[in-house]
C-alpha cells in the first residue's frame, strides 16, 4: 500500500461499528480511530467541571480550556484532556448521553473536525462516526454506513453493559437511551448521522459479527481496487 486513504464507517450506536472498523484495520495493517472517544472525551470534561452539555454558552467558555490529545499505543487509541489520560472513564451511560448532547454544538464539531482531519491526512486509517463520509472527509476512498434495527441494537449494548458494570441494566432502558440518541444525533443541524450519498449501506440485524465483517471487506475490496494503489492484491 503507497497512498493514504481512509475507510469511512458511519452509523448509528451500537450497530458494532467500532468492532468491525477495529478489526478491519487490523486486518489491513493501518490505524483505526473511534472519533466517537473524542466526544466522549469532551464530553465527560463538561461533565467533570459541571458544565452543561446543553448549554451553548457555558460550551463555549469550556472548549478554549480543552486540550484534546490523541495518542496511539500499539496501535490502541487513548485520549487525553489537558494532559490527563481520560480513556478508561468514557464508556458510562452518563458520558454516552453527554457525548450526543455536546456533539449537537457546531463549535464542538469544528474543534474534533480539525484533529479528525489532521490525523487522516498523515496515515490511512479506518474512522468510524457518525458524519465521517458526509463531513469529515467527503473524498474517502471508502463509505460505509452500517446499521440495524433499534432492537438489536440495544440487546447488544444491554449484553456489554452486563458484561461490563456491576449495577443492574434494564433493556427498556437501554433501548430508551438508544432511541433517545438516535433521534438527537440524526435530527441536529449540524452533521447528523447520515448516509452519504455515495456510501455503501449494510443492515447488520440479522448478520453475526463476522458475517458482517465478511461483508465488510469485501465493499473494501472493490472500492479500493478501483482507488489504484491502496490495496496489496493478496489482502
Ligand atoms: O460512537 P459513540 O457512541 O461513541 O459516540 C458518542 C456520541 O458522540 C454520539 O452519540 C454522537 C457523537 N458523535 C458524533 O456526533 N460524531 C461522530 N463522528 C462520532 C460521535
Amino acid at each position: 500500500m503507497n497512498k493514504v486513504f481512509s475507510i469511512a464507517i458511519d452509523g448509528p450506536s451500537g450497530a458494532g461499528k467500532s468492532t468491525i472498523a477495529k478489526k478491519l484495520a487490523n486486518e489491513l495493517d493501518i490505524m483505526y480511530l473511534d472519533t466517537g472517544a473524542l466526544f466522549r472525551a469532551v464530553a465527560y470534561q463538561a461533565l467533570k467541571l459541571k458544565v452543561d452539555p446543553n448549554d451553548l454558552e457555558a460550551v463555549t467558555e469550556f472548549i478554549p480550556e480543552v486540550e484534546l490529545e490523541i495518542n496511539f499505543v500499539n496501535k490502541e487509541q487513548r485520549v487525553s484532556i489537558n494532559e490527563k489520560d481520560v480513556t478508561d472513564f468514557i464508556r458510562t451511560e452518563e458520558v454516552s448521553i453527554a457525548a450526543s448532547d455536546i456533539s449537537v454544538h457546531p463549535i464542538i464539531r469544528n474543534f474534533i473536525l480539525e484533529k479528525e482531519r489532521e490525523l487522516a491526512s498523515k496515515e490511512s486509517f479506518v474512522l468510524d462516526g457518525r458524519d465521517i463520509g458526509t463531513v469529515v472527509l467527503p473524498k474517502a476512498e471508502v463509505k460505509i454506513f452500517l446499521s440495524a434495527s433499534p432492537e438489536i441494537r440495544a440487546k447488544r449494548r444491554y449484553k456489554d453493559l452486563e458484561k461490563q458494570s456491576d449495577d443492574e441494566v434494564e433493556y427498556q432502558q437501554v433501548l430508551a437511551d438508544i432511541l433517545k440518541r438516535d433521534k438527537q444525533d440524526s435530527s441536529r443541524k449540524t452533521a447528523p448521522t447520515k448516509k452519504a450519498k455515495d456510501a455503501v449501506f449494510l443492515d447488520s440485524s440479522n448478520l453475526t459479527l463476522a458475517e458482517t465483517l465478511a461483508q465488510v471487506k469485501k465493499i473494501v475490496k472493490e472500492k479500493l481496487l478501483k482507488n489504484q494503489g491502496c490495496y496489496e492484491n493478496d489482502k
